[in-house]
């Protein structure tokens, strides 16, 4: 099995230090999780393409980007050619998600598409192949610090029956509500990434958040 990546939301960062915060889980964090919102397809607006591109010149962590926005045909690619290690959109929002892959990988980047709670995941099993990363939100997309919702392990399960079933090569990440008393049971239902904002910079100590995180899901 894959080892487990473990994904900041900067989400709960400070939005003035953005280049410190990130710098404090450098090192200690595989990727750093990088949360769009439009305010349209989620109530809420975060932080666009022009934040990214700067502050990809200021940290050397891999980018995981999160696009809660519509239209992510329009936007997608540009996160991608900004040097976004992983750019995952919703399936809420895409008709045709396995062009918009393509289309990323073309870009440079890894392909993600993310699965909000009130989603099934059960129609998106067959694209499996054509992704690199399945993202199931254990909450209802749009803000941090909203409490893990387990029965969206369920959805985990499926995920990672159909990919061991097929031998894929595909992360599968988990996000909302994932701190020290939710992990190992997200862990256990066959998830590899982790998504934690609250958890991490909510913390006295970041880095040592999210080795802890780490030592959690490792088990
Ligand atoms: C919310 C975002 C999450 C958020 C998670 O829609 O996608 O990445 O930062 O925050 P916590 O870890 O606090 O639930
Ligand atoms: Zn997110």
């Amino acid at each position: 099995d894959a080892k487990p990546i473990i994904a900041p939301s900067i989400l709960a960062a400070d939005f003035a230090r953005l280049a410190d915060e990130v710098g404090a889980i450098e090192g200690a964090a595989d990727w750093v999780h990088v949360d769009v919102m439009d305010n349209h397809f989620v109530p809420n607006l975060t932080i666009g393409l022009p934040v990214v591109q700067s502050l990809r010149k200021s940290v050397s962590i891999p980018f995981d980007v999160h696009l809660m926005i519509t239209d992510p045909e329009r936007w997608a690619p540009g996160y991608a050619e900004a040097g976004a290690y992983n750019v995952t959109f919703h399936a809420e929002a895409c008709e045709n998600p396995v062009a918009l892959a393509k289309t990323l990988r073309a870009a440079g980047s890894k392909a993600g598409l993310a699965i909000d709670r009130d989603t099934p995941v059960e129609p998106y099993l067959e694209l499996l192949p054509y992704l690199d990363t399945l993202l199931i939100m254990t909450i209802k997309a749009g803000f941090g610090g909203q409490k893990f919702l387990p029965e969206m392990l369920d959805k985990v399960r499926d995920v990672r029956r159909r990919i061991s079933a097929k031998n894929l090569e595909v992360r599968l990440e988990v996000d909302g509500g994932i701190a020290a008393d939710t992990i190992e049971e997200a862990a256990a239902a066959g998830a590899d990434a982790f998504v934690a904002g609250t958890a991490v910079y909510g913390a006295s100590d970041p880095a040592e958040a999210v080795r802890r995180l780490r030592a959690l899901a490792e088990q």
